[in-house]
């Protein structure tokens, strides 16, 4: 199968059982209508290819391309490129990235928005092998500027070129439609490229920014059970706020609507953690003598800081709704779970 579902890929799959070989794995982040990743993956058949696109609509076109081509060295999967180098790559597992024209968010405001910013370096090289390789290609001159500077920051990499990190012309480079726009309105095109040559260890920052990059394999989703002489539901109900639950920088988690049935409550719910901003259900429902937090599974919840964190924050809000209760099970990180509970 080329397209690979994410409700289907575990965290850190093994990519040589996926494509049934050890050949060296290559991603592309924004493959848009899929034109490079033919080429490249038609033109390596000893190398295995995965292409990454958020857009559905992108997606799809590039599905329908590499099904025609009917290429075996390519998979698919539709998320965002820097939650699938955080969760499908484990650390150095591959060789490659391809960034061909990102978005690159032109207006100073949106800048921050970015895949390559300062903390991106720091997550390739951890990912990539030794001798992995960056290489990327732009038509905005101040986030090419950028992207060097940001990757010469991070003493992990060297240029790729004899020239230089940046060079204005590819040889035998597959010019996509965008570059074939830039070139014929006589734009400047920008390469750039970078090498691994040695691995080290991710600041302490950028674990705080991709928030998946701290999550392992056997992390369980935070949970938690609340003993109750009184679980009248409809009073927790009407006592939950709604809005945001808590904030701190970019950080924040917000209940957007509460719904209530007969036997649950269901919170709507986002968390926005640096890069990574994850849409939950959590549930409240009768457990044993009392009631139990927990997340529903239909939307995939990462077990973030952030998650942990939603999780202690309602216990503290039904205890205090529910005065003749306690907690008698949890499953939150010790360290978020004290910091809530001894937070006024
Ligand atoms: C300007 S288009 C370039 C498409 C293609 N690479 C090309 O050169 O024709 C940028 C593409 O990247 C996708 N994209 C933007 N940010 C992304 C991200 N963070 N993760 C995955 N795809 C992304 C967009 O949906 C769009 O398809």
């Amino acid at each position: 199968m080329v397209v690979i579902r994410e409700s289907e890929l575990e965290r850190y799959p093994d990519w040589s059982s996926i494509f049934k070989n050890k050949n060296p794995v290559y991603l592309e982040v924004g493959i848009g209508n899929g034109e490079f990743l033919e080429w490249i993956a038609q033109n390596n058949p000893d190398k295995n290819f995965v292409g990454v696109e958020v857009s559905r609509d992108y997606f799809k076109k590039a599905v329908n391309r590499i099904l025609k081509a009917r290429l075996k060295n390519v998979r698919l999967i539709c998320t965002e490129g820097a939650k699938a180098l955080c969760k499908y790559f484990s650390e150095e597992s591959f060789s490659g990235l391809y960034l061909n024209f990102p978005d690159p968010w032109a207006k100073k405001k949106q800048s921050s928005r970015r895949l390559v910013n300062d903390f991106f370096p720091w997550l390739l090289q951890s990912r990539l092998k030794l001798e992995g390789t960056f290489v990327m290609v732009t038509d905005y001159e101040p986030y090419a500027i950028e992207v060097v500077e940001n990757f010469e920051k991070c003493k992990a990499f060297a240029p790729l070129w004899k020239e230089g990190p940046l060079v204005y012309k590819l040889e035998n480079y597959y010019q996509t439609k965008y570059a074939r726009k830039w070139l014929s309105l006589g734009k400047n095109l920008y390469y750039i490229g970078f090498k691994k040559v040695k691995g080290l260890a991710i600041p302490k920052e950028v674990f705080k920014f991709y928030p998946l990059l701290e999550i392992s394999k056997e992390d369980p989703l935070p949970l938690a059970v609340i003993e109750s002489k009184e679980t009248n539901l409809e009073k927790v109900f009407q006592g939950l706020k709604e809005g945001i639950l808590w904030k701190s920088g970019d950080q924040v988690i917000k209940v957007l609507n509460k719904f209530t049935g007969k036997d649950s409550i269901l919170l709507d719910t986002v968390i926005s953690e640096g890069s990574f901003r994850q849409r939950v259900f959590v549930t409240i429902a009768p457990h044993r003598d009392g009631l139990i937090i927990k997340f529903h599974d239909a939307t995939n919840p990462e077990p973030t800081r952030g998650a942990h964190r939603l999780v202690a924050l309602l216990c503290k809000e039904i205890l205090s709704l529910l005065p003749a209760s306690k907690v008698v099970q949890h499953q939150c990180k010790k360290g978020i779970w004290q910091e809530v509970f001894s937070s006024t």
